[in-house]
């Protein structure tokens, strides 16, 4: 099992906001920052969620978890989070904008609802969250830290994906835009590109039934395994320390090596058993020759 790879106390004195941090990814990266001395909101749509899994974060670590729901479309719900957050612990340092919506699906199935959904919640709720919490730290002269989790098709695209490959573009093109427009203000913004990640809400989503046999991810990653959740927490927490003070406007990709495998032209001659490679050097050697 991988360790937590920063000193202890590195976030002491930080209050850290994770949306979509109930669950999954989010929950492990709060539960890590919160080892770390950090004092956490999580906050997504679904109260008694939130509620449990601060209750067990704070029981592990003994720092508090402050649970709040938040609808990330609604910029009046994203204000409300702010104020409740200052109420409890005076100032917020930390945005991390990890909530997300996503399933598998041809486009043309797509309503345009459900287009809309995906690119509401990943794209218009990680403006949302950036703007109200910027213009706030802009206002108080804040030095502050914001840290997007995207997806290597941000980059790549991926087709039965589109509203989640266009909004995570999106917010990659957010992310770029205000490390150098808010660099000003001492305001850092980076991202993390996760590979597979097993968590119930994308497993559900992504493969569902017998498709995650069919098209197990492990399969598609050079290392032969998917991401472990402390691999993701560790980077988050190194990127919004103080250690990656100088670093502003990257994209960290986190996946095995996933989306190289997909990108190079011969890199699925793997497939070639070792014994054939002698005959088909054989063969380019006689071919060069005539
Ligand atoms: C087609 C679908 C659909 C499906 C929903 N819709 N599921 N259309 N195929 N499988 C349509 C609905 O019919 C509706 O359109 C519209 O989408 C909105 O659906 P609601 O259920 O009303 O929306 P809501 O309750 O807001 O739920 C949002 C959601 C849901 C995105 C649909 O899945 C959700 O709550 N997701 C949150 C968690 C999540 O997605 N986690 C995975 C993240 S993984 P109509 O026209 O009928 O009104 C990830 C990256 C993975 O992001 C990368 C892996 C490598
Ligand atoms: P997850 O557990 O389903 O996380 C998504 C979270 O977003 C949930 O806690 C959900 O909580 C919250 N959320 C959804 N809609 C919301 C809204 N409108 N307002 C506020 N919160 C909302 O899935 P995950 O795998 O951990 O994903 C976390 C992040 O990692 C996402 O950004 C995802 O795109 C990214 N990612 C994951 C993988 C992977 O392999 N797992 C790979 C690449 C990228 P509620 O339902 O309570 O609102």
């Amino acid at each position: 099992m991988v360790q937590g790879a920063l000193k202890a106390d590195a976030l002491r004195g930080k209050t850290i906001v994770v949306t979509g941090g109930g669950t999954g990814l989010g929950k492990a990266m709060s539960h890590y920052f919160s080892e770390l001395g950090a004092n956490v909101i999580i906050t997504s749509r679904k109260i008694e969620v939130l509620d449990q899994t601060a209750k067990e974060i704070s029981a592990a670590t003994g720092n508090p978890v402050l649970p709040i729901a938040c609808d990330v479309r609604d910029v009046e719900q994203v204000e409300d989070l702010l104020r409740k957050s200052e109420e409890e612990f005076s100032r917020v340092d930390l945005l991390v904008n990890n909530a997300a919506g996503n399933f598998i699906s041809p486009t043309e199935r797509l309503s345009a609802n459900a287009f809309s959904t995906v690119i509401d919640i990943v794209l218009k709720g990680t403006v949302n969250c950036t703007l109200t919490f910027g213009k706030n730290w802009i206002a108080k002269q804040q030095k502050a830290s914001v840290l997007n989790i995207v997806t290597t098709y941000a980059f790549t695209g991926s087709g039965y994906v589109v509203p989640s490959a266009i909004a995570k573009a999106g917010v990659l093109a957010l992310t770029r835009s205000l490390a150098v427009e808010w660099g000003k203000y001492g305001i850092r913004n980076n991202a993390i590109a996760p590979g597979p990640f097993p968590t119930k809400g994308a497993w559900d989503r992504l493969l569902p039934g017998e498709l995650m046999e069919k098209f197990d991810f492990k399969n598609r990653v050079p290392l032969k395994r998917v991401g472990e959740h402390q691999e993701l927490a560790n980077l988050a927490a190194f990127l919004l320390s103080d250690f990656a003070g100088f670093i502003n406007g990257e994209v960290v990709t986190i996946d095995g090596g996933e989306w190289l495998q997909g990108a190079g032209e011969f890199n699925n001659l793997e497939a070639i058993p070792t014994d054939m490679w002698d005959t088909i050097a054989d063969t380019i050697r006689k071919n060069n020759k005539s």
